[in-house]
């Protein structure tokens, strides 16, 4: 069966779906995206994903192209058409194509072009990964400044997931004036008690809304929350530490840079988090 996927208003078969050459995502990067998980066909905190897709779009001075009821709409047909049980649904919205190259912003008359398609994963809740954690190693962070804008500029990510396969491990955090920003494609937080750790909000790292989710259950729990940086050094001696992210949900990470943490296993603090968060996102999924 072939997947169908969203261009532009239609539905069409994917080999079928093109973009111009001269579109801006093409060329400059000049787009943002959001991806949404879809657990027993419905979709997980999309009310966030909107609202964060909002923003990015009005920090880069484009036009949101959809009402959040538009925008719903329209996954809610890519999960039926393509049977998407458990996966994700992409979204992207570049800011057109102005018919040539140029750096300066095209007019408001370009429309945006907007792109959605499904990513099938069946299991993706019993991820085994969950099971026995992953393992990370930590780079320099050398992005932009504005990591809060959910941009589709994903080389340095792209680079950073490389590095991680070369050294035999499963992602990498990122480390900046000594003290760690986010992963390539996730949140990070260490654990020390009953305390989560996680750093605070500000353009150095995205927003994710997973994180808000799962530091909302956390409290919710009786669990202290501290948002504050921290350095690798302090995370190989937490007790447990995690990463978070629309796709992963909560991970456990049992190694950084070669250094066991905690018991080099998953932790039951991890392991609650991640219980909880799949009950409650399951309950309120749409
Ligand atoms: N990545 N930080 C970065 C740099 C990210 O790319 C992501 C998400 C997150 C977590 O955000 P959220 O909880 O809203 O998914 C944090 C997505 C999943 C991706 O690029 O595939």
């Amino acid at each position: 069966m072939t997947r169908t996927v969203y261009l532009n208003g239609a539905y069409l078969p994917e080999a079928e779906a093109k973009v111009s050459i001269f579109d801006r995502g093409f060329l400059m990067a000049d787009g943002v995206y959001e991806v949404t998980s879809v657990l027993d066909g419905k979709l997980i905190d999309f009310g966030g994903h909107c609202v964060r897709l909002a923003r990015s779009l009005s920090e880069l001075e484009m036009q949101n192209p959809h009402s959040d009821a538009e925008w719903l709409a329209i996954h809610r047909e890519l999960v039926a058409v393509n049977a998407i049980e458990d996966g994700m649904v992409y979204l992207q919205v570049t800011r057109g194509n102005p018919g040539d190259r140029d750096f300066a912003y095209p007019s408001d008359d370009v429309t945006p072009t907007v792109v959605l398609f499904t990513q099938a994963k069946p299991g993706l809740a019993d991820n085994p990964a969950a099971k026995v954690g992953i393992k990370v190693i930590s780079i320099p962070d050398i992005r932009w400044g504005r990591r809060d804008i959910k941009t589709v500029q994903l080389l340095y990510p792209s680079m950073g997931k490389m590095a991680a396969k070369k050294a035999g491990v499963d992602d990498s955090w990122f480390v900046e004036d000594g003290v760690v920003t986010e992963g390539t494609s996730n949140n990070a937080y260490i654990v020390k008690g009953n305390k989560i750790i996680t750093r605070q909000l500000s353009s150095d790292i995205l927003h994710g809304i997973t994180r808000a989710a799962v530091l909302r259950f956390a409290v919710e729990a009786q669990m202290e929350v501290e948002e504050r940086a921290f350095s690798i050094d302090e995370a190989q001696a937490a007790d447990e530490a995690f990463i978070t992210s629309a796709s992963a949900f909560v991970m456990p990470v049992v190694e950084i840079d070669g250094a066991a943490v905690g018991a080099g296993k998953p932790g039951h603090v991890v392991a609650r988090l991640r219980e909880i968060y799949l009950d409650e996102m399951r309950k309120a999924a749409v």
